[in-house]
């Protein structure tokens, strides 16, 4: 059982996000290179935005619709739009839907579920953001 844990330890390192030790270097390029990267940026904004509303106990508006754009947008490296990316922006896209369309109740709980549902993306992308993105979270 211990040996499996390793195993998955090193598994995961060894698969986590290649770009990640260049990282400082790279997101500044990439900012001004890719669409995506714009796009992330202002789904970051957006949100941070949306928590304080939610915090604040003000009406969070509609759906924006450039979020849709994450179905086509250029990525930097462009080979990363494949059958799993495809998969986890479907359905962060449902999930983020759902904070505009679901019960008043259950906001900050489908909000989390929205920001969990990039963290998720991710994993299986890019790492370096994560710490970022998890500070749209709501306690
Ligand atoms: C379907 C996968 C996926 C989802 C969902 C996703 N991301 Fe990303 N994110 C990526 C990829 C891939 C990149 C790298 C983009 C590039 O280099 O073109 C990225 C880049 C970023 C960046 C760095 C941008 C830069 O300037 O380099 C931030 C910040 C970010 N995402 C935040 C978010 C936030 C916040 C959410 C949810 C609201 C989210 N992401 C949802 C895959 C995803």
């Amino acid at each position: 059982m211990k040996n499996v844990l390793e195993l998955l330890c090193i598994a995961l390192f060894l698969f986590s996000c290649k770009k990640e030790i260049k990282q400082p270097k790279e997101e500044l390029i990439m900012y001004q290179s890719s669409e995506m990267a714009a796009l992330m940026n202002a789904m970051y904004e957006g949100n941070m935005t949306v928590k304080n509303k939610i915090l604040e106990g003000d009406s969070i508006g509609n759906f924006p619709d450039i979020y849709l754009n994450i179905h086509d947008a250029v990525l930097t490296d462009p080979a990363d739009r494949n059958a799993s990316f495809e998969a986890f922006s479907k359905l962060y896209i449902q999930n983020m839907q759902q904070v505009y369309s679901g019960s008043q109740d259950s906001l900050k709980q489908n909000f989390n579920q929205a920001i969990n549902s990039c963290i998720a993306c991710h994993e299986t992308t890019c790492r370096g953001p994560i710490p970022r993105i998890k500070k749209l979270l709501i306690k």
